[in-house]
């Protein structure tokens, strides 16, 4: 697994669809506008981030009433949850349980588009290497943009719950900011539907590329690496461990160093990996003993249900702000840093410390992916190939230093800092 490339200013750029051909005299209309000139370009991507940023506040825009995008993606949190629990509540009720963890919004904006085989061209000077599948949106990639993505909570019904999307549209028409929509998207807008809810959608997506609230690049780390702060021997010694391909190794996943372009670390390659954490009980889906969440093969994605060797694999998420959350991987089964970190050290070495015992007293390890699957599991440090009692591949003082370098990540707007 090598170092991927990095994609941060090459898609933020797109979503702004400056055409480089003169004044064109049109006036930009409907959905998709014609040629614009990059002021007009500039102007469309900041209207539209004005809009989003008023929907993602909005909770008229759910079943409920009560629920927003924010609800769930606190901006004070790292736009991901400010509670403890492993799943928030959804449906017109409020009372419907989600199935994942909800991830952070931040340092989405350079993920690059779902595909089964990433080539990159800073793969240690070999762009013939398949780092296998990666990208996307979700925890098993099944959007490629906010855009698509913003459809699924607008619908699901255990999110805001909306019947279908003429009941989104409904709620556009009353909002405060109806006018704006009308003046961004034209005047005939709300006569379309279909037209109204993919604006709607588009509006969400470019607001989820603005820099300022998803990408600040402002926690102490990148001041680090900037030459303006110092970090402490304990967070300098987590990161030598983070990076030390025999130790931590949680470089190779979660970059941390500046891309060739400059471009700051973003603290995942995207890629979707499979490392068995413990099933969690505290998700009512859960309850059924044939309810297994297997990521990339399904249930939740649908279009890679026969590849068995998908089965069990989750993208990797950035860690920057992780130290703000209260619930660790896609199934929100720890909660503490330092249990996630552990986990890693021992998940191998000590498996009854992390998963339940059978009846019969023997441990039931991997206890959320059949067996069928355990050859996708990941086996690079700081796994490697370990089993009970071998040593681990960190100490209780390493996991520490690591615990503290990662609470240099969080952003210096957030709580906390
Ligand atoms: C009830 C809680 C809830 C609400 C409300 C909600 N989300 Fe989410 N969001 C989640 C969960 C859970 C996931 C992970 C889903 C999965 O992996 O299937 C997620 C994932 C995402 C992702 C992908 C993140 C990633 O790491 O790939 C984006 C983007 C997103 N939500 C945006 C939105 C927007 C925009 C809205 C409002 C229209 C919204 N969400 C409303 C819970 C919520
Ligand atoms: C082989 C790739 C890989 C390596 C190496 C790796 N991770 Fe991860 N990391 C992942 C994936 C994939 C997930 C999500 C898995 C899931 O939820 O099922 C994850 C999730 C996490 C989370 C939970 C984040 C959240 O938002 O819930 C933490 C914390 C974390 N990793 C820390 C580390 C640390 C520390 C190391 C090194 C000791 C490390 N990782 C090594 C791929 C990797």
């Amino acid at each position: 697994m090598g170092h991927r490339k990095n994609h941060a200013i090459a898609i933020a750029a797109a979503t702004i669809v400056a055409s480089t051909t003169p004044a064109n005299t049109e006036e930009p209309s409907g959905v998709h506008p014609g040629p614009m000139t990059r002021q007009e370009a500039f102007a469309r991507a900041e209207a539209l981030t004005a809009l989003g940023r008023q929907m993602f506040f909005d909770s008229s825009l759910s079943a409920s009433g009560k629920q927003a995008c924010s609800s769930c993606h606190d901006p004070n949190h790292a736009f991901g949850p400010a509670s403890a629990a492993p799943v928030e509540m959804g449906g017109a009720n409020l009372d419907q349980p989600g199935v994942r963890a909800v991830p952070s919004l931040r340092y989405l904006q350079a993920a690059p588009a779902f595909t089964e085989h990433f080539y990159d061209s800073e793969d240690e000077g070999d762009e013939s290497v398949d780092n296998g599948p990666t990208g996307g949106l979700t925890w098993d990639g099944r959007a490629d943009h906010g855009k698509d993505q913003a459809r699924i909570p607008l619908l699901s019904s255990f999110e805001m719950g909306n019947k279908d999307a003429a009941q989104v549209v409904a709620s556009l028409r009353n909002a405060p900011y109806a006018g704006a929509f009308k003046a961004a998207f034209g005047a005939d807008v709300f006569d379309d539907q279909q037209d109204a809810f993919d604006a709607a959608v588009e509006a969400l997506g470019t607001f989820e590329q603005s820099s300022a609230d998803f990408y600040p690049y402002s926690s102490r780390y990148d001041a680090f690496l900037a030459g303006k702060a110092q970090l402490s021997a304990q967070e300098l010694r987590g990161r030598m461990l983070f990076e030390d391909a025999a130790k931590g190794n949680c470089a190779s996943c979660h970059l941390s160093e500046p891309a060739n372009d400059g471009e700051p670390p973003q603290f995942t390659d995207y890629g979707l990996i499979a490392i068995a954490v413990p099933r969690n009980p505290a998700i009512p889906a859960n309850a059924d003993p044939n309810y297994v969440d297997l990521g990339l093969c399904g249930p939740l994605r649908t279009d890679l249900k026969d590849r068995v060797e998908y089965c069990g694999l989750f993208k990797t998420p950035t860690l920057r702000n992780v130290a703000l959350r209260k619930s660790f991987f896609h199934n929100g089964y720890f909660h503490t840093l330092r249990d996630a970190v552990a986990f890693y050290a021992s998940r191998d070495t000590d498996p009854g410390r992390w998963y339940p015992k059978k009846t019969d007293g023997t441990v039931d390890k991997f206890n959320d992916l059949p067996k069928a699957y355990w050859g996708n599991l990941n086996t690079d440090p700081p796994f490697n190939g370990k089993k009970p009692g071998d040593k681990p591949a960190l100490t209780d003082a390493e996991i520490d230093d690591i615990v503290a370098f990662l609470g240099t990540l969080t952003d210096a707007d957030q709580a906390g800092q």
